[in-house]
């Protein structure tokens, strides 16, 4: 692979990673579409604690978010992770593992204690991820709600309850947005009024 740098967010990405975010999650079977709105709502919320983009050969080619959780037994320190994107034509390439670690690493750094996802126990397996039995979100499979301590002994503390994501990843897509479809839309003559 070319030079592949993973490094945080600056102001001049942001439109990039939303378009990045939108491309990577357009053909996904379970997305809902939103992810582009939940990065945004997270970063007008003060809550994208972590939020990275990999540069390949200087361009943006993948995105990385994590965002605090709550945890009913109390637990802090504690972060989502996701939405995670690589643009769909640079998938496959190992992009998306590199901003995971990396992703992790950082938490660790801000003093992050655990991480937890939706995602496939097949893909985030590799990363030490795997489903608890006494961590559980509401609404979402148990099979694919997945958990990874970042405190040694990995068991020691292992949070237990309910978790709660930002209120962020209820976002929807900006009212405005189809107020500017519909006035695209709108012939030439009814315009003029
Ligand atoms: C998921 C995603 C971030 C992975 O990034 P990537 O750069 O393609 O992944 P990597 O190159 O590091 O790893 C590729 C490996 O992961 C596997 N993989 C990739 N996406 C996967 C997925 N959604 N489920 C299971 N396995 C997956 C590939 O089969 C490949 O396996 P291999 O190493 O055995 O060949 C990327 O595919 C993506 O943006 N997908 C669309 C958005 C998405 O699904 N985000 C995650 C939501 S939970």
């Amino acid at each position: 692979m070319d030079t592949l740098l993973v490094r945080d967010e600056r102001p001049i990405d942001i439109p990039l990673i939303s378009e990045l975010t939108r491309l990577a999650f357009q053909n996904h079977p379970f997305s809902q579409h939103t992810e582009q709105f939940i990065i945004s709502e997270l970063r007008d919320a003060g809550a994208l604690s972590v939020s990275l983009v990999a540069e390949l050969d200087g361009k943006v080619a993948g995105h990385i978010a994590f965002s605090p959780l709550a945890i009913s037994d109390g637990t802090s320190g504690w972060y989502g992770l996701g939405p995670v994107s690589v643009q769909p034509e640079r998938q496959r390439m190992g992009i998306g593992s590199r901003l995971v670690e990396a992703g992790l690493s950082r938490v660790k750094d801000i003093g992050g204690r655990g991480c937890a996802l939706v995602g496939d126990p097949a893909y985030y397996g590799r990363f030490g991820f795997m489903n608890r039995p006494g961590l559980v979100h509401a609404g979402i499979p148990q099979e694919v709600f997945l958990a990874l301590s970042l405190e040694p002994p990995s068991d020691a503390g292992f949070p237990t309850g309910t978790v709660g994501f930002h209120a962020a990843f209820l976002a929807r897509p900006p009212a405005w947005g189809g107020l500017f479809a519909a006035m695209a839309s709108c012939p030439r003559d009814l315009e003029r009024g």
